[in-house]
């Protein structure tokens, strides 16, 4: 079938939920990906920051090939290795103390807000203006944007109260002595690649500890290298409660996890929380092929390398291009704010061979994999140049 008759399937038979981009993508190498025509691309969105070494690495895929031929599935009733091992791996990189898996981000925040509850016995969550946390009941309603509660109103759950993101008084103003958690993304994604200012983050988490409030931080996206630490929120010198993550930790399997300090974890027990596919063994193993090559390949220096030259080139652009207001990120999760509406750039940008994508209007968003190399950022620049 061609690009045409495949499209026309989903316009007949898919619930109408995403405004897709119109090629067919079928397979990749590295950096680039090619769709059912054979076009290839420079992939600078990754799937939404998700495929943290690219297409097709070696890596994942024998992890895959390897863990497929023995075992897929178990449900969370029995122990796997993958799983186990994995857990050992993560925690002992960071300070926290126990993990829950999970498929997805909003299944991992979804259930980072159900421990927070049940730990302290309170019914109030504070996020942010612009933040994204997920599209299940819970978490649309931890996400800060009212459009997107407007119709499911009659049944958005109670004690959410999305405040301005990167302005501590707003905070202080909404705790009140039934805050159970404040819930934040350490670099708003979604919202246009909103970095926050220095010290709001240790801010909030001082707020945290005189009120006894929990701190969710959300690394769903930035989450696994993406802004040169393993999680960002170590950008900001802080030790949250609770983190969540899901995109990158997987480097393309559906895959999310909670890691929590031990006092909070004890708040749940055996059927609190739970789910069918949540830590399974085939996507346990492609996670640890993702963490081991992150380490073994330097991809942390290749991100703070790379992420800040391709900073420092689009800053070079902005002299000459009035259609560009802002620069910002960390790492690689870089954007550029324009002007005006971002969208016809995307297109241009994907006719010419570089897939990208447009957030807030007019956020430019360049999440590539963190494998990604100078020359790539380069033929990138040059295009983009030209686009704009
Ligand atoms: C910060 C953040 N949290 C949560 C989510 C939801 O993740 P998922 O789509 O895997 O449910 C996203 C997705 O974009 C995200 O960026």
């Amino acid at each position: 079938m061609n690009t045409e008759e495949l499209i026309d399937i989903e316009d007949n038979y898919f619930i109408n939920t995403f405004t897709r981009q119109p090629i067919v993508l079928d397979h990749g190498d590295g950096v680039k990906v090619s769709d059912v025509d054979g076009k290839e691309y420079l992939d600078m969105f990754a799937g939404i920051a998700v495929n943290a070494l690219g297409h097709n690495h070696p890596n994942i895929v024998k992890a895959i090939q390897n863990q497929a031929e023995k075992l897929i599935h178990i449900s969370s009733i029995y122990y796997n290795e993958p799983a186990l091992v994995y857990a050992k791996k993560l925690i002992d990189l960071t300070d926290f103390d126990r993990i829950f898996y999970a498929n997805s981000g909003a299944e991992a925040n979804e259930g980072a807000i159900k421990l927070a509850v049940k730990y302290t016995g309170k019914s109030e969550i504070i996020s942010a203006v612009d933040s994204f946390h997920g599209r299940t009941i819970m978490t649309l309603a931890a996400t800060g944007h009212e459009e997107y509660h407007e119709p499911f109103k009659p049944v958005m759950p109670q004690g959410f109260i999305n405040v301005e993101y990167n302005n501590i008084e707003a905070i202080k103003e909404a705790i009140t002595e039934n805050t159970a958690a404040i819930i934040l993304e350490p670099i708003q994604g979604e919202g246009g690649i909103n970095v926050p200012d220095k010290d709001y983050l240790k801010e909030v988490e001082k707020l945290c500890k005189d009120n006894g409030i929990v701190l969710i931080i959300d690394e769903v996206q930035t989450g696994f290298g993406r802004c040169g630490s393993l999680f960002a929120h170590e950008l900001f010198g802080i030790k949250p409660d609770i983190i969540t993550m899901a995109k990158g930790i997987g480097g393309g399997v559906p895959m999310g996890a909670i890691l929590a300090k031990e006092e909070i974890s004890n708040a749940f027990v055996p059927g609190d929380h739970g789910t069918t596919f949540g830590g399974g063994p085939l996507v346990c193993a492609a996670a640890i092929a993702v963490l081991d090559t992150i380490y073994e390949d330097n991809l942390l220096e290749n991100v703070n390398e790379v992420g800040s030259y391709f900073k420092g080139e689009l800053l070079k652009l902005k002299e000459s291009k009035d259609v560009i207001a802002e620069v910002r990120g960390e790492g690689l999760m870089i954007g550029l704010e324009l002007t005006k509406s971002g969208a016809e750039y995307v297109d241009k940008l994907r006719e010419a061979g570089f897939l990208i994508n447009c957030t807030a209007d007019k956020v430019l968003r360049f999440v590539p994999p963190l494998i990604i190399k100078k020359e790539d950022i380069d033929e990138f620049i040059k295009a983009l140049d030209e686009i704009l």
